[in-house]
């Protein structure tokens, strides 16, 4: 046992500050759990200036995170300041120099996780980043551990809390998109620039890491079929609420013989799922193992003491593999080597919204387009006529292949009956 094992943290921002606070405000408790005493002895900062919501002794602050990284006394190494650039040389440098790693960064995990870990593992040294998927909610820890002996069917997670809170209100409000989401800037929810959240990109990363390691197979994140919430409309929302489902942007992850289905987009959920019920910015995923059926992991996906939390348990558990010499023990679990599936393979349901001539012959017309691709419908509903006096039609087809959808939509889109698609999601039952 180390009598004392030493911490520096990179990055004094919203998730360093909720770290902090929980190391200290549960200190004893930690201290017990662990069996030595834990000291945060350095953190590093671009701006140690700002005052933070935390108590600290301003003279463990740097400006250097090499400060930390070249530290000999230093046994883990927290890096929470995002992005690729440089935390991933940090993390890279603290691993030659013999650190545990804990970080928080999906992006960097998403992208470059896969060498880090190998280099981590090489070395029989811990690298753990619980907080990088769901914030407080863990899924990384009970996917490596809990849940490793069964093989994972299915993935599917509502896992960016801005954006649910976008769609929960455009929801429960019959608001549209671009206003909910300058109230969700103004609540802080929202980024001044949402584009990582609204066009799935924060989905994408997470996606990635959790198939990785459900499928012991590295997910590139380009692999990853990305679409975003910026199309969605509250008409949208109201014929999905009609039809007994409601909208959220899903990450999806699913493997078949050899391959793996992996995206992120809006999609129709029947109102009794059990994701239907996430709402607001909080965050679910859904978990299909063969042996063990399906679970559900549900919490806040963000947030300083959320994310301080899995940052915290990640600590915890690299003290005691430390004090166990135990080090390294949980490695890349990457040993597969599955493609990842094409979108045309990709069998879904579909609703599709569309304005047409209000005249006799058009839906015949269009299913027959429908029929010819062996897209077939499980429902259509008309309404009447509009301001332009045509016809809103909407379509859920039963399952087919994308590729085969996508083709009777464009004929479909160019029938001189049809004035505008208006938009098509996908239905996930
Ligand atoms: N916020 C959440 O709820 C949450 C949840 C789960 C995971 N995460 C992940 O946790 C990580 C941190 O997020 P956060 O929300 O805490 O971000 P944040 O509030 O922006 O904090 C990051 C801090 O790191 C500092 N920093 C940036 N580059 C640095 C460098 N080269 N050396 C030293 N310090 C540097 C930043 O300083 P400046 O501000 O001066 O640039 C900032 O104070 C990210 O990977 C994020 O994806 C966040």
């Amino acid at each position: 046992m180390k009598p004392t094992i030493n911490i520096g943290i990179i990055g004094f921002g919203t998730v360093g500050c909720g770290a902090l606070k929980i190391l200290q405000e549960n200190k004893d408790a930690i201290e017990l759990k662990v069996g030595s005493s834990i000291c945060v002895k350095r953190i590093a900062d671009i701006d140690i200036e700002r005052k933070r919501p935390v108590q600290y002794d301003p003279a463990i602050l740097t400006t250097d995170a090499y400060q930390i990284i070249n530290d000999p006394e230093i046994d883990i190494v927290v890096e929470l300041i995002g992005g690729v650039n440089p935390a991933g040389k940090f993390i890279l440098d603290a691993i030659k120099n013999g650190k545990q790693i804990v970080s928080a960064n999906k992006e960097l995990i998403a992208r470059e996780g896969h060498g880090l870990l190998l280099e981590a593992g090489k070395r029989k040294q811990d690298f753990f980043f619980e907080a990088s998927v769901g914030g407080g909610i863990p899924i990384i820890r009970p996917l490596k551990i809990c849940l490793a002996g069964n093989r994972i069917e299915e993935i599917i997670g509502i896992v960016n809390g801005t954006t649910n809170f976008i769609l929960t209100k455009m929801a429960q409000e019959g608001r549209d998109f671009g206003e909910v989401l300058a109230q969700a800037q103004s609540l802080g929810y929202a980024e001044a620039d949402p584009t990582n959240d609204v066009e799935g990109h924060d989905a994408a990363y997470k996606i990635a890491i959790l198939a990785s390691i459900a499928f012991n197979s590295r997910v590139n994140v380009q692999e990853v079929y990305r679409e975003g919430i910026t199309k969605l409309s509250e008409r949208d929302m109201s014929y999905a609420r009609e039809l007994g489902y409601c909208v959220k942007l899903l990450a999806i992850a699913k493997q078949h013989n050899g391959s793996m289905e992996i995206r992120v987009h809006p999609a129709f959920l029947p109102q009794s799922h059990p994701l239907a019920s996430v709402n607001d910015v909080y965050n679910g995923i859904f978990v299909r193992g063969d042996a063990v059926g399906d679970v559900m992991f549900y919490g806040q996906g963000a947030g300083p003491m959320a994310a301080g939390s899995a940052v915290v348990g990640d600590i915890i558990d690299v003290a005691r593999d430390i004090n166990c010499g135990a080090t390294g023990r949980i490695c890349c679990t990457c040993f597969e080597d599955k493609a990842a599936l094409s979108m045309d393979d990709v069998i879904a349901k579909y609703y599709i919204r569309m304005q047409t001539a209000d005249q006799p012959g058009v839906l015949a017309g269009i299913a027959s387009i429908f029929g010819e691709n062996e897209v077939s419908i499980a429902s259509v509903l008309q309404k009447g006529r509009g301001e332009n006096g045509e016809a809103e039609i909407v379509w859920i087809t039963h399952e087919v292949r994308e590729l085969n959808f996508r083709t009777a939509l464009d004929a479909i889109a160019k029938l001189p009956v049809v004035a505008q698609v208006s938009n098509w999601i996908r239905v996930e039952d």
